[in-house]
């Protein structure tokens, strides 16, 4: 079988499609047939800082969906020929206020999604929501359960509210601009650029602005309940800023450097809560597909690639270009 392998060199450059052992599977596992994988910052993450290149071939990817070529012997809730989704935690099945110990993401360290072929428990596989094409089931998991865990579980946002998601180019936040709108909240967005606000807007956004702007001025006439913060030391302050007094900030990602300075005094005069999070359980991913049912929501993709244009697609996510996901076609 084929797979993008991370390899020799740090970075995108280290990238190639080519020819890897079809992996084995257990009795407790399936051989999935992969049809989309979708691509995640993380997996920019994983080739640029995690996986040493000179350990050997990797596989990353932490998304994707496709058939079942072959279940394992003790396998009965999904069958051979059905088309599936994968969960994209190990060992994080039940709900719980943080991943237990030991949880880890497909897609580092173990080989993740990025292949012909892909061997993953049983368990972690569901039928393919029936009103999702194969691309949109694709790119779907890892970004649409971490913005509901965010949404719903973290800050807990209620139809009154109002959100802000500042940098919706974010294939999680084009998610949690989605969901917000399905239960009827007030969405406000950023965007560095002037075409993803446009975009925003058509989506159902209530409000864009310029990430670069003065938001203290563009925001004065607003209440914000909830900020969900990913950008990071870029944006960290003017988040803190722009949140109404007693009001959340979920912070999930640290897209421009993790280190922030925070002004203790003010934080704890405005009593603001922070809070973080992180993808989410097994058994918050399947409320969530049934959330995404319920909504008839689909995925807002920017470009499926083909997998031979490896470096192309890694390449496109490092530097932003898209407004919501990316895909990558197997099969
Ligand atoms: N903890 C978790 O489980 C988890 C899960 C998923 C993602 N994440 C993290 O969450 C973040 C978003 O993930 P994603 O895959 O959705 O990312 P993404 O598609 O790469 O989006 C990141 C967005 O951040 C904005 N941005 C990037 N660089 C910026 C800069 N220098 N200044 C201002 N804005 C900037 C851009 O928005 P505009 O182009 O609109 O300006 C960009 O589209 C990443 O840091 C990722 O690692 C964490």
């Amino acid at each position: 079988m084929k797979a993008i392998v991370h390899e020799h060199q740090q970075g995108i450059a280290g990238l190639s499609y080519k020819e890897m052992d079809q992996p084995e599977i257990g009795a407790d596992e399936c051989l999935v047939q992969v049809g989309v994988g979708g691509l995640n910052r993380r997996d920019v993450a994983v080739i640029e800082n995690k996986h040493d290149p000179k350990s050997g071939p990797f596989i990353p990817g932490s998304d994707a969906a496709g058939t079942i070529a072959k279940a394992g012997k003790h396998v009965t809730k999904v069958q051979e020929g059905e088309e599936v989704i994968i969960y994209p935690g190990l060992g994080w099945d039940e709900n719980s206020d943080a991943p237990p110990l030991g949880y880890e993401i497909v897609g580092f360290p173990e080989n993740g999604t990025f292949a012909e072929y892909i061997r993953i428990p049983a368990k972690n596989l569901v039928k393919k929501p029936a009103h999702l094409t194969s691309e949109e089931a694709g790119v779907l998991s890892f970004a649409a359960l971490t913005a509901y865990r965010v949404l719903f579980t973290r800050a807990k946002i209620r139809k009154e509210d109002t959100i802000l998601l500042p940098g919706i180019g974010s294939g999680v936040l084009t998610f949690a601009l989605k969901f917000s709108k399905a239960i009827g909240a007030r969405v406000i967005v950023t965007s560095r650029s002037e075409d993803k606000q446009k975009q925003a807007l058509e989506l159902g956004a209530d409000k864009a602005i310029n990430t670069y702007d003065d938001w203290s001025q563009e925001l004065k006439d607003e209440q914000i309940d909830v900020v969900v913060e990913s950008i990071g030391k870029q944006t960290f302050q003017k988040s803190i800023d722009a949140v109404r007094r007693g009001g959340t900030i979920v912070t999930f990602g640290a897209t421009t450097e993790d280190t922030v300075e925070l002004d203790i005094r003010s934080f704890f005069y405005g009593q603001y809560n922070l809070l973080g999070s992180t993808m989410g359980s097994m058994e918050e991913w399947k409320e969530m597909l049934a959330f995404i049912e319920k909504h008839d929501i689909h995925p807002v993709i920017d470009k499926v690639f083909n997998a031979e244009e490896c470096e192309e697609a890694f390449s496109y996510l490092k530097s932003s270009r898209n407004l919501g996901k990316l895909g990558i076609r197997f099969n």
